[in-house]
């Protein structure tokens, strides 16, 4: 959430910055500027809206080599182009952007800005005059950084420009990711490494409460006591094809399309020399100590879990819980003797997860993260990772990496049961082969799934979807997608859950759409349909060869009934794309919403 830039080198930075910024859009949209620094001083861009509306805004004539830039989802005041950052303080000297909440903003102010007054309604705003009024009571830049940082609660990522000390950038994190990279004659700085792979690929990445002093040609690294810290650079190993559109309208629609590819990556990614799937040693010794395992997520990633509780129970018989992050950290149930936390995580950064991460890690209970970004938070602080192998994400709508997600947890659960001695019946990774084939199919399938969407969804201001089984979390996920990019009202519910209430909103036309490929229910959610229908819904039937009657929309091809989420989700997904396109709705930036949601 909100993304951070910043260059210092020879080049006039502000294209740079706004390439980065365009790199960094997928984390806030809502707001952004740049403040690049020259001869004459700090001048800052901002403006309300997207990077095109920044840079509209910007002054080509002014020139600075160096410079910081931020997008920005609101926290703290609407957006704005007041409340857009760089934010500067009273006397114009120190000019700052910052992602993450401070939350203990109000004492800052109270006890240190008496009399100040405020341009914004930022929290960010307090910190820049916070070090402002620290160095007017004598402090060096370095000095009063470091003093507001030990007195903030709560998480930043930030940059930091002094007017008279134009060949720094100070920089700092906690919490919220930030990486330096490096170059020849330049430096840079960044949220993400896709943001700067325009000029370098290699990185340094920086933990909570450092200090970084960027130069053009040197990067020192201090604790906030003064420490000098030493940290080998990385590869950043992201291809530009991967985070480029290419010729398609939409990231969402790539990123659609390529997960028969990304099942294939996952299943080479996870054989061994033997060409049997393989999960490191400790992770499955880890697994057989626990006597339960808590699977913690949000969005999504939560409805993975729950798909992934299916895989873990029936495949490797562990007792499996699932729960909602934000609500586990702040209402932990009672804990098994010997729990094991899985973190499922796109992004690796949520902060709802981390915090109950860092309860956990207080408690001292063993944790695995499955993410898609190697050396993101939660793959550091946890235990043991395994990565999703499915390139970078960048529509906001999860769809590749939901997938990866389900995909990992069904390996996982396939070699912890091996382990255990359990035989599955089965051989996944050719189960997993047709599964890939099986998504190719769909995704070749857009113009009928198009109609679909146009036939049921176009005028429609809400709709169900109802599932029995694992078809019930497969619904969720739909109507998850559906009303975040299209903005139709829509809920999943079990099959035999509408009519309990929810089925007094059902008016003539209302579109219900249902899974039928949980073949040991399939009579049961067709039962649930016929009742809807008699009230008057228009029902799409999604179901599977083998278990399809006449009349049904929509009939995917037959895969290993434990894997049937991997598949059905596609039309779903492609409904919701498609309902979004027809609806003129911004499909990879949907209103309101950010792709890393890294407040709490
Ligand atoms: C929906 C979506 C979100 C995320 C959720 C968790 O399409 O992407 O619901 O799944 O914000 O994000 P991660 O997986 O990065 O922890």
């Amino acid at each position: 959430m909100c993304g951070i830039v910043g260059y210092i080198g020879e080049k006039d930075s502000k294209e740079i910055l706004l390439k980065g910024l365009e790199r960094l859009e997928y984390r806030g949209y809502d707001s952004a500027g740049i403040a690049v620094r020259n001869g004459d001083g700090i001048t800052v861009f901002k403006e309300k809206g997207r990077i095109a509306d920044l840079r509209g805004a910007v002054d080509g004539d002014v020139k600075g080599n160096t410079g910081i830039g931020h997008t920005r989802w609101a926290t703290h005041g609407k957006p704005s182009r007041v409340n857009a950052h760089p934010h500067q303080n009273t006397s114009d000297r120190f000019t700052l952007v910052h992602n993450g909440v401070i939350e203990n903003y109000h004492h800052l102010q109270r006890d240190y800005l008496a009399g100040v007054e405020m341009e914004s309604d930022t929290d960010t705003e307090i910190i820049v005059q916070l070090i402002g009024r620290f160095v007017e009571e004598g402090l060096s830049t370095q000095e009063a950084f470091s003093k507001a940082l030990k007195l903030m609660k709560g998480s930043y990522a930030i940059a930091l420009l002094d007017a008279e000390e134009a060949q720094t950038i100070f920089v700092a994190k906690n919490k919220s990711p930030l990486l330096v990279g490096l170059g020849e004659d330049f430096n840079v700085v960044a949220s993400d490494a896709m943001a700067m792979l325009q000029v370098t690929d290699q990185f340094v990445e920086l933990m909570d409460k450092e200090i970084v002093i960027v130069r053009k040609d040197s990067v020192e690294i201090l604790t906030l006591e003064g420490e000098t810290v030493e940290r080998a650079p990385f590869t950043a190993e992201i291809d530009m094809s991967d985070i480029d559109k290419g010729t398609y309208p939409h990231y969402m629609l790539k990123e659609i399309d390529e997960q028969p590819a990304v099942m294939r990556k996952i299943i080479q990614a996870y054989q061994g020399e033997d060409e049997k799937l393989t999960i490191k040693p400790e992770i499955l010794d880890a697994l057989q100590i626990a006597d339960r395992l808590y699977i913690i997520a949000a969005g999504t990633s939560y409805h993975a879990g729950l798909i992934g509780k299916e895989y873990l129970e029936k495949m490797a018989g562990i007792p499996v819980e699932v729960h909602v992050a934000s609500e586990f950290g702040y209402n932990m149930p009672l804990l098994s003797e010997r729990p094991m936390f899985i973190f499922i995580s796109q992004s690796g950064e949520t902060a709802d997860s981390r915090q109950v991460l860092v309860r956990i890690k207080e408690l001292g209970f063993p944790s695995l993260t499955i993410t898609n970004v190697a050396g993101s938070t939660l793959s550091r602080e946890a235990n043991h990772t395994l990565l999703l192998h499915a390139g970078p994400e960048i529509a906001v709508a999860s769809t590749k990496a939901y997938t990866a997600q389900l995909a990992v947890l069904a390996i996982l659960a396939a070699v912890t049961a091996e382990a255990r001695g359990r035989d599955l019946g089965f051989d996944l990774i050719q189960e997993m082969g047709i599964v890939a084939n099986a998504i190719q199919s769909q995704v070749d399938m857009k113009e009928e799934i198009e109609k679909l969407a146009s036939d049921f969804l176009s005028t429609t201001r809400n709709c169900f979807f109802i599932g029995r089984l694992m078809d019930y979390f497969v619904g969720l996920e739909g109507a998850l997608k559906l009303k975040e990019i299209s903005y139709i009202q829509a809920e999943g519910f079990a099959g035999g859950e509408l009519k309990h209430g929810t089925i007094a909103l059902i008016e003539e036309g209302t579109p219900v759409i249902a899974l039928a490929t949980q073949e040991s229910v399939n009579l049961n959610i067709r039962g649930n349909v016929k009742e809807v229908a008699a009230r008057g819904a228009n029902p799409m039937i999604i179901s599977m060869e083998g278990q399809s009657e006449d009349g049904d929309s929509h009939v995917l091809p037959t895969v290993h009934e434990l894997l049937t989420p991997l598949v059905s989700v596609i039309p779903l997904q492609l409904i919701s794309y498609y309902a979004a396109l027809h609806r003129d709705c911004d499909v990879d930036k949907p209103r309101n919403l950010a792709k890393s949601v890294t407040v709490e």
